[in-house]
This record gives C-alpha cells, structure tokens and sequence, in this order.
C-alpha cells in the first residue's frame, strides 16, 4: 500500500502519519524529517537544505528524489510507505513514478491559512523521532518533555510566522497543482476536513484505507 498525505504545512500530515503508521504497518517517509536529520547531522547536504527550509522555501527536485530512492531501498518499504510531505512539484511526482512506486492512494488534509498559522506557532517536535505536539491542542503530558523519552522538545526554526506565511504560497505555487494531477490519476483520492479533532481525522482516514489493506 503506497499512500501520499497532501496538504499545507502545519495540515496534520505528521500528526496523521503516527496513527497510520501504527495500523497499517508501513513506514513513514518524511522528506521534511529527513533532510532535518542531514541538518542535524552537519552533512554538506543538510548544511546546504538548512539555508533553503529556514527561508521557507523547497529543496530541489534532484536532491529530493535521491534521498526517497535510497530510502525506498531498505527493506522495510516492501509492503509499501506512507509519503508525508512528498511529493511537493509536479516533477517529484513524476520522479515517484519514474523510480517505480505505484500509489495506491491520495489523502488531502483541508485546512484555512489562519488555522495553519495558529497550528505552528504553537508547535513542538522531539526531534529524534519525529513526534509532533501543540501547546494548546495536543500538549505533552509534561510540559516542554517527549511523551516516550522525556526528552527536552523544541521549536523548529522555521516555524516563525514569517516563514509559514512564506511556506504557504509555494505550497499554493508549487504543491497545490497536485490536487488535480491526483484527483485525474487512477489512484483513489480521498480529502477529508483537517480542522476538526485528530482523533476524528485519524478515524475517518484509517476507516478509507482499510478498503486498501486487506
Ligand atoms: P515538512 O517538514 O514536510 O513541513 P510541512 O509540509 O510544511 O509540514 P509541517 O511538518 O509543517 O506540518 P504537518 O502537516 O506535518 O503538520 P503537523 O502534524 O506537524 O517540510 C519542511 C521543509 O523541508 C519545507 O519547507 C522544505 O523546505 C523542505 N522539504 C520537505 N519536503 C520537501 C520536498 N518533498 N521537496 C522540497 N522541499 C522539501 O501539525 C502541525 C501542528 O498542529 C502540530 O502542533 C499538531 O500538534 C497540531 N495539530 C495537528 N492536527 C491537529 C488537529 N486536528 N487539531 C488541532 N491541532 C492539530
């Protein structure tokens, strides 16, 4: 089962992929996560992504690809993956298919610009694994600590208001167009309203690719 979860930052993608994750059995691949781990990790390629996500803009096509081809590769994509946060241009999406996934299906988180802004400004990540919180609408069981490891959470640096408003218009630049690349594709498409409870959106998204599961 290959799934694509679309939408703009802060839509819940991340906070989805952990419940579909945990059900279906397929790995989370994050490119946002990824190319956080170079950060972290001094690597050239993340010293040169650093500058581009800081500013709110899109690490190019061919980096991109190579990284989900290496990441494809490992054996625990056999049974497919849940992509969060890729594809973003039409290219990357032809890129997909040109390395050989065959998409099962499409999820679309809705959510209005204003809900988004609110979202990540009140964001936290631990930023080993990945687990997203809100101060407010998902807060952690101790303040400020990982659920799971306890450890410090943080704020990711472009998670400033500036920077999300900037990372919205290339999402309607340059990710938008994917809605109806998708929604003419032969993959199943599925959108769902991304502002009402996560429990709720989870419920309705596992309930939809169930039919793809069995
Ligand atoms: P990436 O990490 O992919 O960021 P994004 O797409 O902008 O998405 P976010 O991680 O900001 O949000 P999300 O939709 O996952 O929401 P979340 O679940 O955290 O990319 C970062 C950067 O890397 C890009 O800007 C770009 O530079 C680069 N990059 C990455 N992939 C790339 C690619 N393919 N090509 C080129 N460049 C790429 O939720 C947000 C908040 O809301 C959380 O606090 C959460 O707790 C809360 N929340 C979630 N759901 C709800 C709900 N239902 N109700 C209330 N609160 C909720």
């Amino acid at each position: 089962m290959n799934v694509v979860l679309l939408g703009p930052p802060g839509s819940g993608k991340g906070t989805q992929a952990q419940y579909i994750v945990d059900e279906f059995g397929i790995p989370q691949i994050s490119t946002g996560d990824m190319l956080r781990s170079a950060v972290a990790a001094g690597t050239e390629l993340g010293l040169a992504a650093k500058k581009v996500m800081d500013a709110g803009d899109l690490v190019s096509d061919d980096i991109i690809l190579g990284l989900v081809n290496e990441r494809l590769r490992l054996p625990d994509c056999t049974q497919g993956a849940l992509f969060d946060g890729f594809p973003r241009t039409l290219p990357q999406a032809e890129g997909m298919v040109a390395i050989g996934v065959t998409l099962d299906a499409v999820v679309e988180l809705l959510v209005p610009d204003d809900v988004v802004v609110e979202r990540i400004s009140g964001r936290r990540v631990h930023q080993e694994s990945g687990r997203v919180y809100h101060l407010t609408f998902n807060p952690p069981k101790v303040a400020d600590r990982d659920d799971e490891t306890g450890e410090q959470l943080i704020q990711r640096p472009d998670d400033t208001e500036d920077t999300v408003r900037e990372r919205l218009a290339v999402y309607y630049e340059q990710t938008a167009p994917l809605i109806d690349h998708y929604q003419q594709s032969s993959s199943e498409y599925f959108k769902t309203d991304g502002t009402v409870s996560v429990d709720e959106i989870s419920v309705s998204i596992r309930s939809f690719l169930r039919t793809f599961s069995s």
